[in-house]
């Protein structure tokens, strides 16, 4: 099941006011049981119905909640060693970034909590991700559809100071509706001013400094640019990101300039060229009064709004 309108965060705690000491642990007891995982098991109340997707460090299923009678989706952490602190101070950061997040396209985090030894964060269930979807057509009116509401997403986080660090169509879920929600923060950090962080992210939607381990708000805003470039255009621009980019004729097809000035802005390869985060990406989105050129067939525009943002971050 899917909720169409933003759930309330459920530990509803500023992240920064989060007391150190609790602090979570990855491995159990030795003594209690972590039965392996696998598909028709029951964990607690769920149902194990399908592996969703495998990283290096967690595996989703999607599960079936046997008391509400409702399909989610679990992520639940691979078991690691006791030693393994990184892996848990990670986990720790994930969990409390997506609680501190309520916004209607960042996926809500329903619960999270040991069951029978393993660690597992509840979600919604989604259909499929944006990186399975663009493997079919899409019509130019959902996809931008799709665009504001990506923008909106990292507006947010970005607003609640919240870098996200690894964005690309695999990390969006969507839903009925055309509804897209941003995932996966398990790569995010809290900006508290500038210092040092290693390379992160994914190659193919990573901004160069990010690369070089510079990231920044910026650095979003680039892969969010790059993303939505490859669901306009089919293609994705590789390093360096200059002109002659890609399927650029088949990008700007029926758009308005204003608005492909806005990609190509959004991704240039020069930090200090694009807008200065989400939120002034979404609010330069929101002032473009038509996405598509006037009278083409190519799709309306949207009537969602990415709202809400006055503020700028710092
Ligand atoms: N709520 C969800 N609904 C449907 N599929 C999901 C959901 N969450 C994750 N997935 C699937 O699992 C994959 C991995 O989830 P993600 O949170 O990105 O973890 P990882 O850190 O392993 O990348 C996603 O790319 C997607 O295929
Ligand atoms: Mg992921």
């Amino acid at each position: 099941m899917v909720g169409t309108s933003p759930s309330p965060c459920e530990f509803d705690v500023p992240f920064e006011a989060t007391p150190v000491t609790a602090r979570l642990k990855l491995v159990m007891d030795p003594g209690e049981s972590t039965r392996r995982l696998r598909v028709g098991m029951r964990l607690d109340k769920y149902r194990l119905v399908k592996k969703l997707g495998e990283g290096g460090f967690a595996t989703v299923y999607s599960a079936h909640d046997t008391i509400e009678d409702r399909d989610v989706a679990l992520k639940i952490p691979e078991s690691h060693s006791s030693d393994d602190h990184q892996s848990a101070d990670d986990l720790q950061r994930e969990v409390r970034i997506m609680a501190s997040l309520s916004h209607e396209s960042i996926l809500p985090l329903k619960d999270a909590r040991y069951i029978d030894g393993h660690f597992v964060m509840v979600f919604p269930l989604g259909e499929e991700t944006l990186h399975d979807r663009l493997g079919r057509r899409m019509a130019r009116a959902t996809t931008l559809d799709y665009v504001r509401q990506m923008t909106s997403a990292v507006a947010y986080a970005h607003e609640r100071r919240v870098l996200h660090r690894d964005i690309k169509p695999e990390n969006f879920i969507l839903f009925p509706n055309s509804k897209i929600c941003l995932t996966d923060f398990g790569l995010a950090r809290i900006e508290r001013g500038r210092h040092a962080v290693s390379a992160s992210g994914t190659l193919g939607y990573i901004a160069p400094e990010q690369a070089m381990g510079k990231p920044t708000y910026r650095s979003d805003v680039f892969s969010l640019g790059l993303v939505i470039y490859r669901m306009l255009s089919g293609s994705l621009p590789e390093y360096p990101f200059e002109a002659p980019l890609p399927s650029y004729a088949k990008l700007r097809r029926g758009l308005n300039q204003e608005f492909v000035d806005w990609i190509r802005k959004s991704m240039d390869p020069k930090p200090l060229k694009r807008f200065r985060d989400g939120v002034a990406m979404a609010n330069a989105l929101d002032r473009i009064k038509s996405l598509t050129v006037p009278g083409s067939a190519t799709g309306t525009t949207s009537t969602r709004s990415t709202r809400h943002r006055t503020r700028r971050v710092a």
